[in-house]
């Protein structure tokens, strides 16, 4: 005798698009790729990463929508749906809620750097300082315990705003605002950068196959970073694809979905490299690109620079709530779902527990607390955890969703889910899917995982 309330649902394609696009676009795009890119030296990478994008990630991301859509469940509850309650499948469920909770730990600590640089934009704290002072700002932000939890605070309590009020009235009419917003204000910083000196160079940079030193690591590299950039393997995407009605075009959203990522990462790159040529910075400045390098030369520009600074570091927040949200949701839905909490509840309580689990990341650079940790691991909490849920948790929750529905799932049910709603994909389509998902994706995400935790070095191997 069991009493049902409907699933909440998505009140429109674009809706589902913009907030899928929303846990997409994030610190992975505006952050990472850009150094990435400048570290591994530009054009061939960007090509090779746009392959992988396209061969490996775009699979991926459907896979996880078909499962989220057919099962109508968050992980833990989808592949209890699709493989039964005995099967261990639902492990990969428990996986994800796990990652949840990993990642936006510390996701929101990065995201609590790019508030107070905000604010610091706000009060006009660069300018007048010289080049070296900016750079050892960050140095101090990461080194104060107190600062760090105040702004991971707030950002968690943004987070929790938007995943309380659910579905469509929470996650879809947030990200329905928030989007727009960051996409135009990035095309109109892109249109700025083409008037400067740098443009050229930037562009060229960035586009230009040029016989760069890509080394076989950096293919493997970009592999993983367009599986990150895409929010897959922990079932964020699925969790998402959960809330779609089932006559709905999944290969059309996914690839409205990879598009919009992938053109964010380029504008981001358009927007930076253009300044940092211009004003004579080194591209390869590495993970300090956002936090040290620009604001030097925001510093540099003067009043205008403090408002550009602003603008910037507003869109980082804007796409980090995004994600952030995603990750919550993945937690929170889990017992929604399975534990039948209400969405208040679950979300006040999921929220709280993250924040906690947030704090020895935001204590990690102030070395204040659990010194036998860092002793023991050689690494602080941050970086502990940013390894298991970027070298670990990702890639075997995404392999182990490719392995799922290239090999277990009844090949009928997966065809008729993939093309039910779509009108224009033909046969080929769906065989090249699958035959991606069957080897070309795991084999992929495998040699990612050697690679990482440092089983092969494949520089060695075939350089
Ligand atoms: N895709 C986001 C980024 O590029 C990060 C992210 C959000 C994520 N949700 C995720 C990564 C779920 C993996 C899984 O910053």
């Amino acid at each position: 005798m069991e009493t049902k309330i409907a699933r909440e649902h998505w009140g429109s394609r674009l809706g589902f698009v913009l907030a899928a696009a929303g846990s997409a676009v994030g610190l992975g795009n505006i952050w990472k790729f850009p150094y990435i890119t400048g570290e591994n030296g530009g054009g061939i990478f960007v090509l090779i990463y746009l392959f992988c994008i396209l061969l490996v990630g775009l699979p991926i991301l459907m896979a996880e929508i078909v499962v989220g859509r057919s099962s109508q469940k968050s992980p833990v509850g989808a592949f209890i749906e699709l493989a039964g309650e005995e099967s261990n499948w639902k492990l990969i469920g428990f996986l994800g809620v796990l990652s949840g909770f990993v990642i936006l730990s510390y996701y929101s600590v990065v995201a609590g750097w790019a508030l107070n640089y905000t604010f610091m934009s706000l009060t006009n704290f660069f300018e007048g300082k010289t080049p070296d002072e900016i750079g050892a700002i960050f140095g101090e932000l990461y080194t104060a315990g107190g600062i760090n939890i105040f702004w991971h605070s707030i950002f968690m309590v943004m987070v929790i705003s938007v995943v309380i009020s659910g579905v469509k009235k929470g996650i879809e009419k947030w990200n329905r605002i928030l989007m727009p917003f960051l996409i135009l204000i990035f095309i109109v910083l892109a249109v700025f950068s083409i008037f400067l000196d740098g443009w050229k160079e930037a562009a060229d940079f960035v586009f230009m196959p040029h016989a760069s030193k890509l080394k076989p690591s950096g293919v493997l590299e970009a592999l993983g970073h367009a599986f990150f950039t895409l929010s897959l393997g922990m079932g964020a995407m699925l969790t998402y694809g959960s809330y779609l009605e089932q006559e709905s075009d999944i290969p059309k959203s996914s690839l409205m979905i990879g598009g919009l990522d992938t053109f964010v990462a380029l504008l981001a790159c358009m927007v930076m490299f253009p300044i940092i040529f211009t004003y004579g910075h080194d591209p390869q400045a590495g993970p300090g690109l956002i936090f040290q390098t620009l604001p030097i030369i925001f510093g540099e520009i003067g009043g205008g620079g403090m408002f550009l600074s602003f603008i910037f570091f507003v869109l980082i927040v804007f796409a980090a709530l995004s994600s952030g949200v995603s990750l919550l949701e993945v937690v929170t839905s889990y017992l929604i779902d399975e534990k039948e909490w209400d969405r208040v509840k679950s979300t006040l309580v999921t929220g709280g527990i993250v924040f906690i689990f947030g704090v020895p990341s935001a204590l990690s650079g102030s070395g204040a607390l659990f010194p036998q940790w860092e002793h023991m691991y050689g690494k602080n909490f941050f970086d502990t955890f940013d390894y298991l849920a970027s070298n670990w948790m990702l890639p075997l929750g995404g392999l182990f969703i490719a392995l799922y529905v290239g090999w277990v799932m009844d090949p009928a049910t997966r065809k008729a889910d993939i093309q039910r709603g779509t009108s224009w994909t033909q046969n080929w389509f769906y065989k090249g899917w699958v035959i991606l998902l069957k080897y070309i994706a795991p084999i992929a995400v495998m040699l990612i995982i050697l690679q990482r935790v440092g089983l092969i070095d494949i520089d060695a191997i075939i350089g």
